[in-house]
């Protein structure tokens, strides 16, 4: 039996989960497939370097060349991470008539139309199952199994880092710095954790979710974005008593042959499903219009759970080639549809304002909301006890952003405004 080899191309923490799956599951993944499935060749930078895993000799090399333009390797995994040389390295695979398989949310939700375009131009295999969410199926179950589907959001936790800092704040109380240093020390979170606590990492994967649920290339300026730094202790608070989490989350939605794109941290009800996912966990949920809701949980991140879902492209590229239908599921961004502004949306929004307590206050500021046609669902005053300051808490009903904007911007010139403390979008429905 002839066997299928494979080229991988970074050997960190996902590309040394890689090794060890292919390895401890070579039996069957060999059922599986037809045929067996090595480990060819695999690039690193240093190869000097330690392993936590032992490869054969002559396997790990750091000349480019050796993988990529390599006759007997048929597939290339690509898990270097950043844009270049990843990028040219995976066309260069696909000029060479590889199928490739990539982990890489950077590439995809920046560079995705030209790939995939390298793909089809072969008939070759591009698989990113690992780019959204690690280890949790999401890009194939979009792509095949819902793909009788209209659908119309897809909304998810999907960063394990911001997930875990607001799953401490909410249940032990703390301030974002003390957690972020916390996720750090645990390893969790970077040294240099601004992709993840400013929402990027979170807009790379909702604008590759987004480009696979609605038909449209979506890339990563197209998402509004705003991170968790702003999110205080007072504000975990006030969502508990109201019946509410907070949570990062990408939203998508397909309106009216358009598309809504965003980031941002969000109010939702303790009852929606999303609202107990904790910890490092992620989870996707979507609205179809056949199979109504559903929800994809699971680990975003680390060695195996991100493993898991590289092999399992990398077995349906193994199965496409052992049948000859590669290239049979490309790229399927097959109409463009226009990005709404920011500003048109509709939400429903907490504002926790710092105000005079004096008589007239709040229906001064109810009177700027009435005229910019914002209606407000419930109020919470307090007293702070401190200056003659007090603190008012609003949700408001479905209206648009541009409304709430313009109100605020007035609200907060007003000498009876201290300050305008936080803004948070409520999603997922009422509580
Ligand atoms: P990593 O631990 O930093 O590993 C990167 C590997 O690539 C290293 O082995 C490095 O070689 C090699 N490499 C980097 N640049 C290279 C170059 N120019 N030439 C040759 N080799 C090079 O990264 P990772 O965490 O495994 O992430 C890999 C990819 O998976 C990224 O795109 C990431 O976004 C994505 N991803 C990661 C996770 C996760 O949990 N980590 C989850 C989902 C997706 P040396 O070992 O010699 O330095
Ligand atoms: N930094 C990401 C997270 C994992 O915290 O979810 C890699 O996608």
């Amino acid at each position: 039996m002839d066997t299928i080899k494979v080229g991988l191309l970074g050997l960190g923490t996902v590309g040394t989960g890689v090794a060890k799956v292919l390895k401890n599951n070579q039996d069957s993944i060999t059922k599986k497939v037809g045929k067996p499935v090595e480990l060819a060749k695999v690039l690193v930078n240093n190869t000097k370097k330690q392993r936590s895993i032992t490869l054969p000799d002559g396997v790990i090399t750091d000349k480019p060349e050796d993988v990529l333009d390599n006759p007997e390797i048929s597939i290339i995994v690509e898990v270097m991470g950043g844009i270049e040389p990843a990028k040219d390295y995976i066309i260069r695979a696909l000029d060479n008539d590889k199928h490739v398989v990539t982990a890489n949310k950077d590439l995809i939700a920046i560079h995705g139309k030209e790939l995939f375009e390298a793909a089809q131009n072969k008939n070759s295999d591009l698989f990113f199952e690992a780019s959204v969410a690690g280890g949790i199926p999401i890009i194939r179950p979009l792509k095949e199994c819902l793909a009788g589907n209209r659908l119309e959001q897809v909304m998810g936790i999907i960063n394990g880092t911001t997930n875990y800092i607001l799953t401490k704040m909410t249940q032990e109380g703390s301030d974002f710095s003390e957690v972020l240093k916390e996720a750090q020390d645990l390893g969790y979170a970077e040294a240099d954790p601004t992709a993840d606590i400013e929402g990027y990492d979170a807009a790379r994967k909702i604008a590759i979710l987004a480009s696979v649920a609605f038909g449209t290339r979506v890339t990563f300026s197209d998402v509004y974005v705003e991170g968790i730094t702003k999110i205080t202790a007072e504000d975990i608070q006030y969502a508990r008593d109201l019946g509410y989490v907070i949570k990062l989350l990408g939203i998508a939605n397909s309106i009216n042959g358009h598309v809504e794109v965003r980031v941002h941290p969000a109010f939702i009800p303790k009852h929606h499903p999303l609202a107990a996912v904790n910890d490092v966990f992620n989870a996707i949920f979507i609205k179809g219009d056949a199979i109504g809701e559903a929800m994809f949980f699971g680990r975003g991140a680390g060695e195996m759970p991100t493993a898991s879902a590289v092999v399992g492209d990398i077995v349906a590229a193994a199965r496409d080639i052992v049948y000859g239908v590669t290239g049979r599921i490309s790229c399927t961004c097959f109409e463009e549809k226009p990005i709404i502004k920011i500003g048109e949306i509709q939400s429903e929004y907490y504002l926790r304002l710092k105000v005079a307590d004096k008589p007239g206050v709040l229906a001064s500021i109810a009177g700027v909301f009435g005229n910019h046609d914002v209606s407000i669902a419930s109020v919470v005053q307090k007293s702070t006890g401190k200056n003659g300051k007090a603190e008012i808490v609003l949700i408001t009903h479905k209206v648009n952003e541009n409304s709430i904007r313009d109100a605020l911007q007035i609200i907060g010139g007003m000498s009876i405004v201290d300050t305008i403390s936080n803004v948070i979008r409520v999603e997922g429905g009422n509580k």
